[in-house]
This record gives C-alpha cells, structure tokens and sequence, in this order.
C-alpha cells in the first residue's frame, strides 16, 4: 500500500515506518523536523520537510504519492508543555489535523490511522481502563487529542472517511535503529539511562506520596515496536467500520521499580532525588487491550519491562 506518514521522523514515527518497510508498503514521510530527526527516516521511505499548517504543501504531497492511508502521529505531545501553552496544542493537534482530513476529503482518501493517547481518560475511576471508561482529561494534550477523535467521528459518518485511534498509554523502548531522542527529554526511561550514562546527575521522582504501594505514580509502558504492529494491522482493518483501540499490556510499574529494574539492567547505580508532583500527573494508567487483541489479533511481543529497558538501553550506547 502507499502509505503516507505525518510525524514520521519522530520517536513512534520511525518505528512504524520501519515496519511499514519491512512489510514492503510504499512510505512518504511529512514531518516539519520540529521533533523529528531527518536521519529516523529509513531508506526508502521519501521525506517530505513540510508543516500540518501548510495546507498547499500537504496537498502536493499526497497527491504526488497517491496516498491509498494515512498514518498520522504529528503532534504536540508533552503534557506539562500543554498546561502552560494550550493554544499551540489546540492549533497543532486540531486546526492543523483538520487541515489534514480536509486535504484527505479532497483528495479522496478514505483510511487514516490515529495517534491518541491514553490522556483522554484523566483520571480513571477504576483500573484497567477501558475504551468505555470515562473521558476525562485534566489537560491540554489529552483535550486536543480527544477533539480530534470526535472530528474523526463525523468525518466517517458525512464522508465515510474509516478511522483507527490508537490510544497510547507509555510508549517506551527502542528498536536495534530507532530509539527515543528529545531535546529536552521529559519521559522516565530514557532520563533514568542518562543518569545511568553519568549524563545527568540524579532522577527526579515527581511525587512519592501518591496512593499507590510505594507512593510513586504507575504506568502501563509499552514497547514501541509493539505498539508500531498495531499501526499495520489497523490499516488492514478499517474497512467495514471505524474502531478506537487501547494500547498497553495491561499491567502497570511505579517509578520506582522502572529505576530498580534500570538499576539491574545497566549494572549502573542510579542516584534519584525527591521532587515535587508534576502538574497534570494521574498517579494509576493501565489499559485494558481485550479489544485489540479480540477484534486485531494483536500480540504483544515485548511485554517484559526488562526487556524494554534493555532495548532502549542498548540503543542509547549505540548513539553515544
Ligand atoms: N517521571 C519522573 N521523573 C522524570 C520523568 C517522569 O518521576 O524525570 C514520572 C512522571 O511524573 C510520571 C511517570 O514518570 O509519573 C511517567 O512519565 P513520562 O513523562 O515518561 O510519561 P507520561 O505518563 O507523563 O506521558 C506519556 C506520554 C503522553 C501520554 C501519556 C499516557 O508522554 O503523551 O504517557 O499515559 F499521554
């Protein structure tokens, strides 16, 4: 299939392009660099430089392409930043997307696969949580994430545009060629492995007095590689009805056994050093994925959180 990539030069992005291309799919990436490195991008896969806002240019690009799918993961993506500047999630992650469905519209391209996030849900009432749960979220991100869904909704319903949304819960990990890079990074893994590469000093542990059994916040993390899988079945699946999909493992590590199992891994010891919660922080995610796996056949491949850390371990010392 000829498949077209917004955000394909990011963190997840690259991932799922590398299977797209192992499964011998036809890629262009569309990604403004913004988060993106040039270099994620995987021969043969075209790179197109270009912005979401860019309505003319993402026009050239999927008409060029004679895009058959899209996959779209370009966003902003960082809780905290959210909170403080919601216009630029609400401008990026909305009026730039609608940008994106209307050129879709016109170009009749009837597939797309979303990015979303287990942020919708805020703060759950009970665990596991389901695509039934309730929709909530506490910020900015999860919001525009969550807008977007229901623009997709009645795109399907006017203009039988078929969606999947996936929604993330804690991606993490690395493949042998990509692996997560931000600048600055935000998420635990990879600035529990700068700590143990003596690049920073010490972990903050945002928060240990939440009512969990240590006190510190749980999440359900994810490989990427896995996550990516269900990006390729997605689009085979999306004919006949749309679908939203959760995507974890179902069971969920505290931030301090995720720097106790880093500690193992890395055979490095790992100073922390208590802060304050952060803003926004639900102290409990962990998906249920019943759906995925009845409806897709999904199976996670990674689900061990060793083998996670090793992999994104592993990837980090290739870079250095
Ligand atoms: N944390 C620390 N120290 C750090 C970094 C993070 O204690 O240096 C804590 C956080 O407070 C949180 C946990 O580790 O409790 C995980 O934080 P991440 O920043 O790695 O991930 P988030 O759970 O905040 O967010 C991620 C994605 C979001 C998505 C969310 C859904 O970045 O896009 O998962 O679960 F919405």
């Amino acid at each position: 299939m000829r498949i077209f990539v917004t955000g394909g030069a990011g963190y997840i992005g690259s991932v799922v392009v590398e299977r797209l291309l192992d499964k011998g799919h036809e890629v262009v990436v569309y990604d403004n660099l913004s988060k993106g490195h040039r270099e994620s991008v995987d021969a043969p896969a075209t790179l197109i430089v270009g912005d979401l806002a860019d309505r003319e240019s993402l026009q050239r690009a999927i008409d060029a392409q004679r895009t058959e799918a899209v996959i779209h993961l370009a966003a902003s993506s960082i809780v905290g930043e959210s909170i403080t500047s919601p216009h630029a999630y609400f401008q990026n992650n909305i009026v730039n997307g609608l940008n994106l469905l209307e050129v879709m519209r016109e170009a009749g391209v009837k597939r797309l696969v979303f990015s979303s996030t287990a942020a919708v849900y805020g703060v759950p009432a009970s665990i596991p949580i389901t695509e039934e749960s309730t929709l909530a979220p506490t910020n900015p991100y999860g919001e525009s994430k969550l807008a977007f869904e229901r623009l997709l909704r009645w795109y399907d319903e006017a203009y039988q545009l078929r969606y999947v949304s996936l929604r993330y819960f804690n991606a993490a990990g690395a493949t042998a060629r990509h692996g997560e890079a931000h600048d600055p990074e935000t998420h635990l893994i990879p600035n529990v492995l700068k700590v143990a590469r003596g690049e920073a000093k010490e972990v903050m542990i945002f928060g240990e007095d939440y009512d969990t059994p240590d006190g510190t916040c749980i999440r359900d993390y994810i490989h990427v590689g896995d996550l990516a899988d269900a990006h390729l079945l997605a689009l085979g699946a999306m004919e006949k009805s749309s679908q939203i999909y959760n995507l974890g493992y179902g069971s969920g590590y505290s931030v301090a056994e995720v720097v106790e199992m880093s500690r193992q891994v890395t055979g490095r010891w790992i100073p922390t050093e208590s802060a304050p919660r952060r803003a926004g922080d639900p102290p409990v995610l962990i998906a249920s994925s019943d759906r995925i796996m009845r409806d897709l056949g999904w199976r996670p491949r990674m689900s061990e959180l060793d083998q996670i850390i090793e992999s994104a371990w592993k990837w980090t010392n290739k870079q250095a």
